[in-house]
């Protein structure tokens, strides 16, 4: 961005700004108030249908049963719905969610979980087994990630966690409480790249951290520079992505990190998406750039095993340079009538069956599954890339490897949102981004069956096709909400019926 585009940002952000906290006084003047509600009602009929599909078809329990029911009649309730649920991701429609897929697979993880279904890894002394997955989980993905490069003061160790989301929010309680006990740090500030997962943002709302988001370079990936001039003396860690998930893009980890180093503060590389990608990427003679503890100033990375590392869901890895920093994740209590009392995540019983599966599955991968299965997607990947790219109204945005984001190609003929939509009617299940305006799709096992490329680029061109000669808004989809999301005022209120929408799935 030159100055003059960061003047314009400024002005927009501050009018922006302003606007947001008009509406939210607004909202609070009883004319507003009724007709906001009324509005917000509106929108919400067409959500709760949405977040409710079943409601006229199956009897909604709000009360327990008077008695047991028959346990096979609930299984087969259960997989009737299964089935309707399942075949868009199985036939390839979908981004990411379902990274393998394969029954085969499928049947040999629930065979792992089945063993230990029982097994909870807060009681240690009962359940040993899980402690030795756990233990080697961490082991076998912080050798993937450069520990043995790590350097002679390293002693790389890490946590199984529930996912993407708690590995970064550990990080950063982690972080936290390091400056708060060795640097008295009570105003902590994170510096990330806008492209940062929201897990950041929940961290920072969660655990009252600053978060400095600073726009990213033209190339889409953190602005070096600009991460540089925003660390000051209450920073306790920098954040890269690895790559980030809105453009699928690696930012210039061991130049973050080498700031971060300087300044003796954390560095944190999520690696949620490429952790198991990136490392076979590599020894395929991919360009991949440094991410791991390979450069000098990387204190902590996740990775996710239950996306690329093809676990079930519900396991995520959180690695640390060092035990001197894990030291502060951990959560203790002596004085409690409970007994002693301690846990090393969020949570306090866990599932170590989800454990036990994903220690399976990496066994049953090995280095050649992850390699071949890196390989499939990265080939297919480089062909979906190609394919979007001859479509004339259509760029690829950066240079990626299987998170490909898309928008509309300058001078600008088409709603990217409408591309959106019309893929949604043929059945895709796609990403919609924004700040830029494009659309994604993250390439895993699924797309690399036969057939599932062409489909999509066939699929593609018509819907770009109908956009094209239907310039009008059509009404309904996701095209109008992000419409609406690029201006704050009904950024505020999207939130609102966010919140809404949350309250909408949890009713009978
Ligand atoms: C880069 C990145 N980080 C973090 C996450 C959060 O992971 P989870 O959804 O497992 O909490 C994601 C999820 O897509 C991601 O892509």
């Amino acid at each position: 961005m030159n100055i003059k585009d960061r003047a314009r940002q400024q002005l927009r952000d501050t009018g922006e700004a302003v606007a947001g906290v008009l509406f939210e006084q607004a909202k609070k003047l009883p004319f507003f108030k009724d007709k906001i509600a009324a509005e917000y009602e509106k929108r919400m009929a067409d959500l709760r249908a949405a977040a409710k599909p079943y409601r006229d078809e199956l009897p909604s329990w709000d009360t327990l049963p008077t008695h047991g029911r028959d346990r096979q009649q609930i299984l087969a309730e259960m997989q009737a719905l299964r089935d309707r649920e399942d075949s868009r991701w199985r036939d390839g429609f979908v981004s990411g969610a379902v990274y393998h897929g394969d029954p085969e697979h499928i049947e040999f993880m629930q065979q792992a979980y089945a063993i230990h279904s029982q097994a909870n890894p807060l009681h240690s002394d009962l359940w040993p087994s899980i402690a030795k997955y756990e233990a080697e989980i961490v082991a076998m993905t912080a050798d993937m990630l450069g520990a043995k490069h790590a350097g002679p003061n390293a002693d790389v160790c890490g946590t199984v966690n529930s996912g993407g989301t708690e590995s970064i929010l550990l990080a950063m309680k982690t972080y936290r409480d390091r400056a708060r006990a060795e640097q008295g740090n009570d105003k902590p500030n994170v510096v990330a790249p806008t492209t940062a997962h929201a897990a950041f943002d929940k961290a920072a709302q969660y655990f009252g951290i600053e978060l400095r988001k600073i726009p990213v370079a033209d190339d889409l990936r953190a602005d070096v520079k600009a991460m540089k001039k925003a660390v000051d003396r209450h920073t306790i860690c920098l954040v890269g992505s690895a790559p980030a998930f809105p453009h699928g893009l690696v930012d210039p980890i061991p130049e973050l990190a080498a700031i971060a180093f300087a300044r003796n503060i954390g560095f944190h590389t999520d690696a949620c998406l490429g952790g198991f990608v990136l490392p076979w990427a590599r020894e395929l003679g991919y360009p991949v750039p440094d991410f791991d503890f390979r450069s000098e100033g990387v204190t902590s990375i996740s990775a996710d095993t239950h996306k690329y590392g093809y676990a079930a869901k519900g396991t995520s890895v959180l690695l640390y340079r060092s035990k001197a920093l894990r030291k502060y994740q951990w959560f203790t209590l002596t004085d409690w009538p409970g007994g002693i009392y301690f846990s090393p995540t969020f949570a306090g019983s866990r599932p170590g069956g989800l454990s036990a599966a994903c220690w399976a599955t990496m066994q049953a991968m090995g280095r050649q599954g992850y390699l071949d299965a890196s390989k499939a997607i990265l080939e297919t990947a480089a062909e979906l890339r190609s394919g979007i790219a001859e479509i004339p109204q259509l760029q690829v945005l950066g240079d990626p490897l299987w998170v490909i984001s898309f928008a509309a190609r300058e001078p600008k003929t088409l709603d990217i949102y409408r591309v959106l939509d019309a893929m949604t009617q043929k059945r895709w299940n796609l990403n919609g981004l924004h700040r830029p305006s494009c659309v994604h799709i993250a390439v895993t096992l699924r797309h690399t069956k036969e057939g599932v490329v062409p489909r999509f680029l066939a699929d593609l061109r018509e819907a770009v096709e109908h956009v094209l000669a239907h310039p009008q808004a059509e009404g309904g989809g996701m095209a109008p909400v992000y419409g609406l999301a690029a201006t704050l005022p009904a950024r505020g209120a999207i939130s609102d019926i966010l919140g809404m929408y949350m309250d909408a799935l949890y009713e009978v």
